[in-house]
């Protein structure tokens, strides 16, 4: 039985699933050759992943090759309750997923996941693959494998497989290239900012806005603050990635510099204490912090609650931290992934190639289910240009292909 809040917003729920299926043609296409194989019947899929309409979709494609389905959030902030609701309605999709539910619950719905024995999963940060690991030895029960969907789940994931406690083989979906280059950059780009500027109304122009973390997601959320308007600073650990920002055109400084002088700051790193007391007390008034790396720890809430004279839900998803100086600090959606909590997330063109590659990963376990090692497994570069062909041609763009002669100069297969 499906966990829902509100099971009447179902109409509108499947009203906004049916929306991006119109923007997600490679999905659809790639839906269409699993279903003519049948490829997921007879198995189980439980899936941990932002229950929005874009993974409703990919859910519904999933049932349609086969599969009996079981979903939950990945977060308990970017559940939105009507897709919920207007998935619960489907066949064979069990929804457990609720906005805001307290931790507790959230863990007792991944738990209720994993009590339908799924086959496969796929997950969204790790938190299924850290339920499962929680289990007594004797309560796991087999499970041929899994995709994992964000860098923090793969760093995760990659820390099991060095302690020789991987439980099943896992492929990163992240490292695709139709993944990281298009839905870290370009997605996270443009949806970390449609979520900044619609849940704060404010003027991005001419402000200085710092994005700590130059990766994948970093790269895209400087790039739109750039194109908005803003002088864009760069926080950065790692020497390589602070030179890539200076050549960018980005002014690179520690973030105990760029928090006095910033308007914004968005995280995007995947580690922790990002922004933290002193950081604090040397911002200006009225200042946003914003997190867009997928867990909320990029910002140290306890270090702002300890020094804040008083703290105001300001707007929603707008929280003022007031310090004793009279200074407000204002953190959107609790230190949460932004653009999933306060937004709608990605674009749902973007999402077409990473859910592509989630289909076409799961097939791929089964299909080499006697064969891998529980460890975390590239996704095929075949399969990975596939995707890309196939987006291609759904955008109607050609490309040149080369001569015999010229493959056989470059050395091609
Ligand atoms: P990445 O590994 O490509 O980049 C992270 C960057 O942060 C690295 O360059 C690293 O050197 C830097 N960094 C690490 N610690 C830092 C610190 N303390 N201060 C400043 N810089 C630091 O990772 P990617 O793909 O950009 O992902 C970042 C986070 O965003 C992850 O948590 C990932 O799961 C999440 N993510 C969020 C999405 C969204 O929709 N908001 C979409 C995709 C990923």
């Amino acid at each position: 039985m499906s966990i829902v809040k509100d099971p009447s917003l179902a109409q509108v729920g499947r009203q906004k699933i049916e929306w991006v299926k119109d923007f997600m043609p490679t999905l659809t296409q790639i839906g269409k050759e699993l279903k003519e194989k049948h490829a997921f019947s007879g198995f189980k899929i439980g899936m941990s992943i932002h229950m929005e309409a874009k993974t409703a979709y990919l859910a519904t494609i999933l049932r349609d090759a086969g599969a009996e389905i079981y979903a939950t959030g990945c977060n308990p902030l970017s559940t939105q309750d009507d897709v919920a609701a207007g998935l619960a309605t489907e066949e064979d999709i069990e929804v457990y997923a609720i906005h805001g539910i307290d931790e507790k619950n959230y863990w007792s719905h991944i738990h209720t996941v994993l009590d339908h024995h799924p086959d496969l999963i796929i997950d969204d940060g790790g938190d299924l693959v850290k339920a499962y690991l929680g289990l007594p030895k004797s309560d796991r029960y087999p499970i041929i494998g899994g995709c994992e969907e964000t860098t923090t789940g793969i760093h995760r994931l990659k820390q099991l497989e060095k302690q020789g406690i991987l439980p099943f083989p896992m492929v990163d979906i992240n490292d695709a290239n139709c993944k990281h280059l298009f839905d870290n950059r370009y997605g996270t780009g443009q949806s970390v900012w449609d979520a900044i500027m619609h849940t704060t109304n404010v003027l991005v122009a001419g402000k200085t806005v710092t994005v700590a973390g130059y990766g994948w997601c970093g790269r895209g959320v400087a790039m739109r603050a750039k194109g908005l308007g803003a002088k864009v600073i760069i926080t950065e650990i790692d020497p390589v990635k602070a030179l890539e920002a200076i050549m960018d055109g980005y002014s690179v400084m520690p973030m105990s510099k760029a928090a006095a002088i910033s308007d914004f700051i968005v995280t995007v790193t995947s580690c922790e204490d990002v922004i933290t007391e002193n950081d604090y007390l040397r911002m200006k008034d009225n200042i946003f912090l914003a997190n867009a790396g997928h867990f909320n720890v990029e910002i140290n809430l306890e270090h702002l609650k300890d020094i804040a004279f008083s703290v105001e839900q300001r707007r929603e998803n707008i929280t003022g931290y007031k310090l004793a100086d009279g200074r407000t600090i204002n953190v959107l959606a609790e230190g949460r992934i932004v653009n999933l909590a306060s937004g709608n997330g990605h674009p749902a063109e973007i999402m077409d190639m990473s859910f592509s590659l989630q289909a076409l990963g799961l097939n791929y376990l089964l299909g080499h289910r006697y064969t891998l090692e529980h460890k975390v497994h590239d996704i095929p570069k075949n399969l990975d240009d596939y995707v890309a062909w196939t987006k291609l041609r759904a955008m109607g763009a050609h490309i040149d292909i080369p001569t015999k002669a010229q493959r056989s100069y470059l050395g091609l297969d």
